[in-house]
This record gives structure tokens, C-alpha cells and sequence, in this order.
């Protein structure tokens, strides 16, 4: 008898081909051994600094140079970061398979820096900034602490995070474009996040419902864990590891 694959059940991958529909959802976790901080969990950040002074537009509203300066700590830390194992894997999935697409809660830019381009980016991008007046988009450059906040290029206005912030709404073609692939996944992948940030969290019950083969990749619980196929392990090591599996099945 043959063994059971490490990570995907024989039953899903005998059942796939280059067409089969994949969505990946990623959160923080996936970028955790790049040595980016996640939010939750013990040594998260939401753990150490308060959401709701540096993460809400009340906050921008109250005390802009602060919220700026958060952004410039963070962007520190992501720009010496580089995509992981699990980043790499899901940009040659991309190339295996045609209907592959990430939904990412990411804003550090790693899965394009791996190579994928079938990206859906729910939360914003930390190396953009936007002008709260005309709404332009520009490029945010790495800063550092003390640097003058960034002022609008074509308006002189303040310029904020192009970031979703809790109690805002997120990007409406994103979002839009991330349900029609939850609903039309075969397989749905939800790896490194906890799960509990909506409307986000709703996609995978989403894809669930609507017959898809839900596979997470997690060290720890999650509200999903019971109705998934939970892979206990750290996202460097399973996702390169599902990549193999994919690759044999394919044949
Ligand atoms: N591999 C896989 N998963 C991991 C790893 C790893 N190496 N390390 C940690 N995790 C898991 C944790 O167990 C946790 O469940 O990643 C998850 C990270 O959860 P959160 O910190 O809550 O991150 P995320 O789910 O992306 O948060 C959603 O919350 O504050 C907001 O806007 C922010 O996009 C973010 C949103």
C-alpha cells in the first residue's frame, strides 16, 4: 500500500491537473521567519504596541508624526526582511498551475518580491502613500525616525499610509475579486494567519461552503483548525513541502 503524502491527502491530490483552481490566503505568519513580527501571539506586535493609537484613521486624525513614525519602524524592519521558502514555493505554484492566485492580508511586499503576480493585497502596501486630499498614490520611499512627514507631490497635502486601517473599509475590486476566487477554488490554502481579522477571515468558510478543499498551515490553532486539514508546521517548511507534492501529482 502506498503511504499517505506528508501534507496533502491522497484524495485531493489524485484529483489534480494545471487547471485545478488554487487560492492561497496568507497573514502574517507566512512572513514570520523572515523575521517580520506578527500581530498576535505572544511576541506580537499588537502585544507591545496599542492598535488603536497607531492603526486607525482617529489616530492619523490625532497625531499624525506618530503614526508616520510606526510606519517608518515598520518599513525599517521589512526592508532589510527578504521573501522565505513559503514566499518562493507560492511563486512557483503560480507557474505550475494556471488558476493559481494569493490573497494576501500582507502589506510588505514579499510575495512580489518572490515573483508571484496573481496577487489580491486586502490590506494596502507599506511602500505606498496616499494624499488625503486628492486620494494619489504615490511610491513611499524607506524613511527613518525624525524625517518630515511626506506631503502630496501634485497638492502639497498630507500624505498617509496607503494602508486599511481597523474601522475602514477595504480596497472594493480586491475584496470583490477575492470572493469570486474563494468561491471558485478547488483547493484553498490559508497559511499564517490567525484567522480572526474579517472580512478576511470569511474566505476560506466561504470557499468551504462552496466545495473547496480547505488546507491550513499554521504551528498553532486557529477558529479554522477543526474543519481543515491542519498542518501543524511552520510555513517554510510545509509550503515547500505541499510545492513537492503538487509537482509529483502532476506527474
Ligand atoms: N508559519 C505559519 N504560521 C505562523 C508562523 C509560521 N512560521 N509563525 C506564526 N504563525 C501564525 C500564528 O500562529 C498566527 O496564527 O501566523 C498567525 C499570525 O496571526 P496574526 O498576527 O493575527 O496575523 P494576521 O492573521 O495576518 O492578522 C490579520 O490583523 O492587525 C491586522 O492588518 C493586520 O493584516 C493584519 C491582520
Amino acid at each position: 500500500m502506498k503511504a499517505e503524502p506528508k501534507y496533502i491527502p491522497q484524495s485531493i491530490l489524485s484529483h489534480i491537473d494545471k487547471d485545478t483552481r488554487i487560492t492561497a490566503l496568507t497573514g502574517a505568519g507566512i512572513s514570520a521567519e523572515s523575521g517580520i513580527p506578527t500581530f498576535r501571539g505572544k511576541d506580537g506586535l499588537w502585544k507591545k504596541f496599542r492598535a488603536e493609537e497607531l492603526a486607525t484613521p482617529e489616530a492619523f486624525r490625532k497625531d499624525h508624526r506618530t503614526v508616520w513614525e510606526w510606519y517608518r519602524f515598520r518599513q525599517d524592519i521589512i526592508g532589510k526582511a527578504s521573501p522565505n521558502p513559503a514566499h518562493h514555493a507560492l511563486a512557483e505554484m503560480e507557474k505550475l498551475f494556471c488558476n493559481f492566485h494569493i490573497i494576501t492580508q500582507n502589506v510588505d511586499g514579499l510575495h512580489r518580491r518572490a515573483g508571484s503576480s496573481r496577487l489580491c493585497c486586502l490590506h494596502g502596501d507599506i511602500w505606498e502613500a496616499r494624499c488625503i486630499r486628492e486620494g494619489t498614490v504615490t511610491a513611499c520611499l524607506p524613511g527613518k525616525d525624525g524625517d518630515p512627514v511626506p506631503l502630496c507631490p501634485s497638492c502639497g497635502a498630507l500624505m498617509r499610509p496607503n494602508i486599511v486601517w481597523f474601522g475602514e473599509a477595504l480596497p472594493a475590486d480586491e475584496l470583490e475579486k477575492s470572493y469570486r476566487l474563494a468561491r471558485g477554488s478547488d483547493i484553498f490554502l490559508v497559511i499564517g494567519t490567525s484567522s480572526l481579522v474579517y472580512p478576511a477571515a470569511a474566505l476560506p468558510m466561504i470557499a468551504y461552503q462552496a466545495g473547496a478543499a480547505l488546507i491550513e498551515v499554521n504551528p498553532d490553532e486557529s477558529p479554522l483548525s477543526e474543519i481543515a486539514v491542519h498542518i501543524k508546521e511552520k510555513a517554510g517548511t510545509a509550503v515547500p513541502g505541499i510545492l513537492e507534492e503538487f509537482r509529483s501529482a502532476l506527474g
